[in-house]
């Protein structure tokens, strides 16, 4: 068997982040690897309650940036304790739509809170658990807020984020914070092109995983 891997999701808000997971999902039960699949915030019964707060928060008072990294960090600390780590232990392999890395982007480079304060939470909610690989979906925003207008309300009703509201110039903020984090953790990250189709992301992402790990 082949040593558990954890391998995150990260990306705008409509890149694709989701149909790729459940892409990988399959093609790696092909390969006879069965994975976890999961995503941030969330993950546990306390995560989930932590993601309804942090996605709606009551009407009529705003969240600090400092509320909000917590929030994210805590639902982190029980998603690690609770599911990935024992997942990994007993040689699952794990991914995860959205983790550390979106925490950077959205409260660290973005948000108002420092990176050096998220470094810190990072490193207390997750114990130093990174990923061994990072996908980050990379694409035009044009072309996200054209998928995301697409796709209309989410069924669900909880996964339309906050920033999906946001502007074009907001959006491609956050797709050049992505890029610059990439930039930090060359090794972890590879960078797939979100722009190309569904099929064409699948394949480059799986071609990366063949390459890195002898699938
Ligand atoms: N490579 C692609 N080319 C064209 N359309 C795509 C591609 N990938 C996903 N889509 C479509 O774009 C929309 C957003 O995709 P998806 O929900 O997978 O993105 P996401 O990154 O998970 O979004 P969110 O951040 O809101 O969770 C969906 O309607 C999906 O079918
Ligand atoms: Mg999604």
């Amino acid at each position: 068997m082949t040593q558990a891997r954890f391998i995150t999701l990260e990306g705008g808000e409509g890149v694709g982040k989701s149909t790729l997971a459940s892409g990988l999902v399959r093609w790696l039960d092909t390969r006879g690897v069965q994975i976890l699949q999961t995503r941030e915030p969330g993950g546990t019964p306390i995560a989930d309650e932590i993601r309804r707060v942090f996605k709606s928060p009551p009407a009529g008072e705003d969240i600090t940036p400092e509320t909000e990294a917590l929030l994210v960090c805590a639902a982190r600390a029980q998603h690690v304790a609770k599911v990935i780590k024992p997942a990994l232990t007993s040689g699952q392999w794990v991914l995860c739509d959205r983790f550390a890395d979106s925490t950077r982007v959205y409260q660290g480079l973005f948000g108002g809170v420092g990176i050096n304060e998220v470094e810190r939470l990072i490193k207390f909610s997750t114990g130093g658990l990174e990923p061994d690989l990072t996908f980050l979906l990379d694409c035009d925003v044009t072309i996200t807020a054209g998928r995301i207008g697409a796709r209309g309300a989410d069924p669900k009703g909880d996964d339309v984020a906050r920033y999906d509201q946001a502007g074009h110039q907001v959006l491609d903020r956050l797709r050049q914070a992505f890029r610059k984090l990439a930039g930090f953790y060359p090794a972890r990250f590879y960078i797939l092109d979100a722009s190309l189709p569904p099929e064409k992301v699948l394949q480059d992402a799986c071609a990366e995983l063949e390459r890195r790990w002898k699938l």
